[in-house]
Formats: C-alpha cells, structure tokens, sequence
C-alpha cells in the first residue's frame, strides 16, 4: 500500500468510540471524510463522540452494541452491509483492563477480560470479513497495547488478552494478506484516558480511580495520529507512547534484563499498582 491511498468515502467501524482513543480515532477519520460507525455500550458517549466529528448525519451511524454480545456484534455488521456496502475499515479499540495478582484474582475475572479485549474483538472480525475478503479489501486495526508484548505484572488477565489478540492478528494478517485485507496491530504504553476507571479487581469489583502513569501518558490524538498514518502506509504494526514502549525492544533483545525489572517491580508493590496496564 502506498501514501497516495485516500480514505474517503470508506466505512470505519469502531468499538469503544465513546471515549479515549477511539474516540480520538474518530475524529481523526472524519477528516478523512469516512463513513463512520460508532459502537460501544453507552448511547449517550457515543453522542457525545458524534457531536465532535463536524459530519452531517448522514456520515455518521451511532450502533450501541456490547462485544460481548457476539450475536448483536454480527447484526450489526449485516445492517452496516445493508446500509452502506460493507465495513472498509473495522478499529477494534473496545478494552477493559484488570487489577491484581494471578493468586488473587478470581477465575471470572479472566473470563471477563479476555470476554471484551480478545473473544470481543474476534467477535468483530469474524463479522467483517466475509465481506471483505469478497470485495479484497479492507483493513482490520486492533488496538492493543505494550501489554500485548510484555508480561507486566498484577494485570495477568489483560496481558493475556492482549498477547491473544496479538497473535490472532499475526495469524490472520498471514491468511489474508494475499486477499486484499490488511491487519495492523497498534501497541499503546500510557495514554491519557479514563481507561484504568474501568478496570476489573481481582475480586471482580471496579477499580474507580485513576492512574498516575496515565495521567503522564501521551494524548489519545497523538495514538490516532500515528494509527492513520500506520494504516496509510502499510505498517503491520504501530508503538506509541514513552519510554515504556522501550519494554517492548527489552523484550524482543533483551529478555533476561526484562524479566529481571518486571520481577524487581512486582516485588516491590504489593498493593495492586507494581504494573500500570498499557
Ligand atoms: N489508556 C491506555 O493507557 C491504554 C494503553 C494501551 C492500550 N490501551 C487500549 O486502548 C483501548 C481503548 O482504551 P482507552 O484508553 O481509550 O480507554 P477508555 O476510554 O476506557 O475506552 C474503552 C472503551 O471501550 C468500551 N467498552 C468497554 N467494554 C465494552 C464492551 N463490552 N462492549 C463495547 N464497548 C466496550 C467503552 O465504552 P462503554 O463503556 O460505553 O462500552 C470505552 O469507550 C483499549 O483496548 C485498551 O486496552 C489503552
């Protein structure tokens, strides 16, 4: 794929677009002058996202849905297909994070995390693809995140949520890249959205506060910045953030080192805060 790839007219599809980065996302398509569909569970946030993309009514489709509703999530794709053609371009951003440590954490929760952040979105994917790989073309982006790379510890269910959906990408990008449809994996460190608000505790509660490292993280347009411009020229996969994003360059080269800071950190935090889910 070339820089000169224009996305106008296209149909962008994004879950979690009533807040943070997708909706950030969504904002940074509509100057693109896509179609946009916005999902996610609260109706009001995805108003409120709609009211900052200057499109008229027409270009934009507000579709409540919860991923984890898989047969709402395959509805919704076939009224998309009805209304407008089709999906081009699906951004899977929906997510949850977790709190605590493996021995604490209860077996719901994990089902719960990996419900929303992995079997959510391949959920999505499977309702898109069809159609597709029919017309060869399209672009899947999936926002995962660093955690999706490495082992950051007292989050053991969203960082195996994010590794599955890693290598669900890898393996689909390998079965359809030679029919037309691209897979781009976006790796966030700390973004500065109410994301951490959401998280699931060991015991299954909300974590309700927010975090310092997300506090200090980068903006949500900054990430949709760099996700247009991965996806215009082609990237398999986008890093952004600070010095965290260093973790993911640790682990690939120098994984002993990693290991040995991830354990100092666990070791010295014991209150549910030794990681920070980016
Ligand atoms: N913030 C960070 O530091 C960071 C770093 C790396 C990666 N990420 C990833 O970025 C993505 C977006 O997170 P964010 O930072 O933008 O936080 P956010 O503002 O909390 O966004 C998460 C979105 O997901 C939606 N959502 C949650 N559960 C859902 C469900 N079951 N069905 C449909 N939608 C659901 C939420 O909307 P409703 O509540 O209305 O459903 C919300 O709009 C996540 O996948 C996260 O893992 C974030």
């Amino acid at each position: 794929m070339s820089g000169a790839v224009s996305l106008a007219g296209k149909v962008v599809w994004i879950t979690g677009a009533g807040s943070g980065i997708g909706r950030a996302l969504a904002v940074e398509f509509a100057r693109h002058g896509v179609r946009l569909v916005l999902s996610g569970r609260r109706a009001g946030a995805l108003d409120e996202t709609a009211g900052l993309l200057g499109l008229d009514d027409r270009q934009v489709w507000r579709l409540p849905l919860d991923v984890t509703d898989h047969g709402a999530v395959a509805t919704a794709s076939e009224a998309i297909g009805r209304h407008w053609g089709g999906v081009d371009v699906l951004v899977g951003s929906a997510g949850c994070g977790s709190r605590g440590r493996v021995e604490e954490t209860a077996m719901a929760v994990d089902q719960a995390v990996m419900a929303v952040n992995y079997f959510g979105t391949v959920a999505a994917v499977k309702a898109v693809l069809p159609q597709m790989l029919a017309r060869r073309q399209g672009w899947i982006v999936a926002i995962s995140s660093v955690s999706g790379k490495v082992g950051t510890p007292e989050r053991a269910p969203y960082v195996a949520s994010k590794h599955a959906l890693q290598g669900f990408c890898d393996a689909l990008r390998a079965e359809v890249t030679d029919r037309g449809v691209k897979v781009l994996v976006v790796c966030p460190g700390y973004v500065r959205t109410d994301f951490p608000l959401g998280a699931i505790t060991a015991g299954g509660g909300r974590h309700g506060r927010l975090d310092r490292n997300q506090e200090r993280g980068v903006a949500p347009e900054k990430v949709a910045r760099k996700v247009l411009a991965g996806l215009l020229a082609g990237r398999r996969e986008v890093y952004v953030g600070g010095w965290e994003v260093a973790a993911i360059y640790l682990a690939r080269w120098w994984p002993g080192l990693l290991a040995r800071l991830l354990a100092r950190r666990a070791g010295k935090r014991g209150d549910g805060s030794a990681g920070k889910e980016a």
